[in-house]
């Protein structure tokens, strides 16, 4: 049996929703701003908005998205140049004002669409910068951690394949009726070096005829969410190779298997492994999938079922990892340790 020597370090609450009730970056004012231009409601890309509108009155598209998770965003569709850390300057980046923000994500000043469709960032500028972008999530707490001074990087161009050495890649699919997303073929689970039996792959396969099913790489999800019978192969091979922690009754939110830490400074956790096609494997830290949510030493295995269709692979299980989004190649690739 293979195990993770896991040390509990000072606990920190993770930051809920709850916390990110108001927003806390800078409000964009594009009138002071002159690369700002509103886009004419008969513009060409006015078109290809899935949910388009127009304000007759100044002769100005208007757009709005929804998200999964219930949030929504309504405003002016514009076009910026966007000016990175690195000094790189993008011009006319089709983007939404918003006017109307409501739901999780306003805790940021902007949200950057990293998705396969049409209107996302990567896929704008993919004519000057290429296809592929990278990012590496830093853990969910580092910025509530005062010592912390890492941050979480997102690269795009040539450097963002680059960095791929090491990778473990997959091949990278798509789903005609969820043209935003990541599309990756999860084959499977090993917990604490053991194969986990009982996942079977027509629960994890995408149906190409009704468009159900199948696994997505999300780095707006935050756990992980596998088809209802496969999260319980998993749990129930987690739960039996667990022997050293000390079950917690009762679930927490989403999560149904926790354990009572309290008290103790260092335990023994059975290794996670994701099995995906093309040989990748990805071997999970311990604080990816084994997380405090409280103050007094709960910690719940980070994961959840779903009966929804289509599985989540979510940035709990994604931290630490470069993940390489090679769009040439159409592969996706993980580098551990790697922010
Ligand atoms: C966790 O275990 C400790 C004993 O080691 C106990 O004092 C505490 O009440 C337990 N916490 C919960 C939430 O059950």
């Amino acid at each position: 049996m293979a195990f993770h020597v896991f040390l509990i370090a000072a606990l920190l609450l993770l930051p809920l929703p709850a916390a990110f009730s108001k927003a806390s970056g800078r409000v964009f004012d594009p009138r002071r701003s002159r690369s700002y231009a509103a886009v004419d409601c008969v513009a060409p890309i006015c078109r290809r908005l899935d949910s388009a509108g127009c304000d007759r009155r100044r002769n100005s598209c208007l757009y709005q998205v929804a998200y999964g998770d219930g949030s929504v965003t309504a405003g002016d569709f514009a076009t910026e140049t966007l000016t990175f850390a690195s000094g790189a300057r993008v011009p006319r980046v089709a983007l939404g004002c918003g006017h109307d923000n409501e739901g999780l994500f306003i805790a940021a000043s902007g949200l950057l669409g990293l998705g396969r469709g049409r209107l996302s960032f990567p896929t704008q500028i993919a004519r000057s910068f290429g296809r592929s972008f990278s990012y590496c999530l830093v853990d969910r707490t580092s910025s509530v951690r005062p010592s912390s001074t890492r941050s979480s990087t997102v690269t795009f161009g040539a450097g963002a394949v680059a960095a791929a050495a090491g990778a473990s890649f997959t091949p990278m699919g798509r789903n005609p009726r969820m043209a935003t997303f990541y599309y990756v073929h999860l084959l499977g689970f090993s917990v604490g070096g053991a194969r986990v039996k009982g996942v079977s792959q027509s629960d994890l396969r995408l149906n190409p005829t009704t468009g159900r099913g199948g696994v997505i790489l999300d780095s707006g999800t935050s756990v992980t969410r596998l088809a209802r019978p496969v999260y319980e192969a998993v749990r129930d091979a987690f739960r039996a190779a667990a022997v050293g922690l000390r079950v917690s009754p009762g679930g927490f939110s989403l999560f149904d298997t926790c354990y009572n830490l309290s008290g103790r400074r260092v335990v023994k956790v059975p290794t996670v492994s994701m099995h995906l096609a093309g040989g990748a494997s990805v071997a999970l830290p311990p604080e990816n999938y084994l997380i405090p949510v409280d103050t007094s030493g709960t910690f719940c295995f980070a994961m959840a079922g779903t009966d929804g269709g289509v599985s989540i692979i979510g940035n709990i299980q994604q931290q630490g990892f470069r993940v390489v989004f090679d769009g040439d190649a159409q592969r996706v690739g993980f580098v551990p340790k790697s922010c």
